[in-house]
């Protein structure tokens, strides 16, 4: 017989669930199990209810004390923790007036970041992926995407994959890889077919075999990659079998098209996208994430959310967190200032890092609090979820629980 471990009880328990995936949400939306419990059984939600009336079905109680308030588990559904070196420079010199794109052009920015990611070993990675990783687990995350893309050969890409497949099997968090090898061009490409080419021909059929990933993404900018140039690098990454995803619209409009074009699982960045990309992802199935750790490492604009929601898109927040346009890396404090700048309900920021960003990574089995759901979910010492946004990322989780499992207590 399966054992029922009923949790709680939660003086609001938010399940997150029966909520719609696209357009705006108000805060009266959301529903609210008060004094909550969550009956788990085999790592996965079997009932949510109230404590009381789940204590008959429970063979094992796990009693939260004092006053606490649940969500699901947070989804951060862009991230590249999985690099050497740091950009502290490239910081100090953005805000000294040159701009990323400058400073990208005169040898910083990503390119800087492949040659320290390069001069790491695998383990060297796997190290720095975890540290920060954890990080991630204690401030409430329980699934984080993680990409590539500071390789930039077929070799340093594979070495990448191969560090967050082997961190990801030693971490309690789930880490969902990307291939990002489409991230700039490499300035030391010396070969006779395209970049793309190669990693087409010699670096998906790895990825398969070695099953590495089941996601593309590439930067569509000006410094990057033109939209002509990844149309055909999706059409072969389609044939993989791989799902598409976006960096769009950061500096210039033109990458949401190409990840409507794909139907991309979501397109990423979109400060610069205007009332038409806004339009035209409103009718489209991807997933619109903003970045707002990317506007406040590279002290720009924020992704106009308000208007993605009011034009119907469905809204994920991720963080983002590299080491040089986002090295902040707090999803809940990002999601928060967001929230305050874009005038988003909390329905909405909570709905961007959990239902709506599990979305963003075609993953059906978490961001609710729903039966059959995974049981990952994180618990704040409050009695009021409003206090959650209010600190902006301050009122740190006081319980992170993963498949069922306490992971973390805050001391
Ligand atoms: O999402 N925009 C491109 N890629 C990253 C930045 C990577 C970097 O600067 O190292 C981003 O912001
Ligand atoms: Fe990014």
């Amino acid at each position: 017989m399966n054992q029922n471990v009923l949790i709680g009880p939660f003086v609001q328990l938010l399940p997150m669930s029966g909520l719609p995936l696209k357009g705006p949400l108000k805060d009266s939306q959301l529903p609210i199990i008060y004094s909550g419990g969550i009956l788990v059984s085999e790592g996965k939600i079997a009932k949510t209810g109230t404590f009381e009336d789940l204590i008959i079905e429970a063979n094992q109680i796990h009693k939260i004390d004092g006053e606490q308030v649940c969500l699901p588990g947070f989804v951060d559904s862009h991230t590249h923790i999985c690099f050497g070196g740091t950009r502290a420079r490239d910081y100090a010199l953005r805000n000294a007036g040159v701009s990323y794109l400058e400073i990208a052009k005169s040898g910083g920015g990503i390119w800087d970041t492949v040659t320290q990611t390069r001069k790491a070993s695998q383990s060297e990675l796997e190290v720095g992926i975890r540290e920060r990783a954890q990080i991630h687990l204690q401030n409430g995350t329980t699934t984080l995407e993680v990409k590539s893309g500071y390789g930039l050969s077929v070799h340093e890409e594979v070495k990448m994959l191969r560090a967050i497949q082997n961190a990801n099997k030693q971490l309690e968090i789930d880490l969902i890889p990307t291939c990002l090898a489409a991230h700039m061009k490499p300035k030391d490409w010396k070969g006779d077919s395209s970049y793309l080419d190669e990693i087409i021909s010699k670096l998906f059929p790895i990825l398969k075999s070695e099953n590495l990933t089941n996601r593309v993404d590439a930067f569509v900018e000006e410094s990057a990659f033109a939209p002509s140039e990844v149309e055909s690098y999706f059409q072969e990454a389609q044939k993989f079998g791989f799902d598409i995803t976006v960096h769009a619209d950061q500096f210039n409009p033109g990458g949401s098209e190409v990840a409507i074009k794909f139907n991309a699982v979501s397109a990423d960045h979109l400060e610069a996208s205007t009332e038409k990309e806004i339009n035209l992802l409103a009718q489209s199935d991807v997933i619109a994430t903003a970045l707002p750790g990317a506007s406040l490492g590279l002290g720009c604009e924020f992704t106009p959310a308000r208007k993605l929601l009011d034009a119907g898109c469905a809204l994920a927040i991720a963080s983002d967190h590299n080491p040089g346009s986002a090295p902040m890396g707090d999803l809940l404090t990002q999601a928060s200032i967001l929230g305050a700048f874009e005038k988003l309900s909390n329905a909405e920021v909570l709905g961007g890092i959990t239902f709506r960003a599990s979305a963003a990574l075609n993953l059906k089995d978490r961001g609710v609090l729903s039966p059959n759901y995974i049981a990952d979910f994180a618990t704040f010492r409050t009695n009021d979820y409003r206090e959650i946004t209010y600190h902006q990322g301050q009122l740190k989780p006081s319980s992170v629980w993963k498949k069922g499992q306490q992971v973390f207590e805050s001391k």
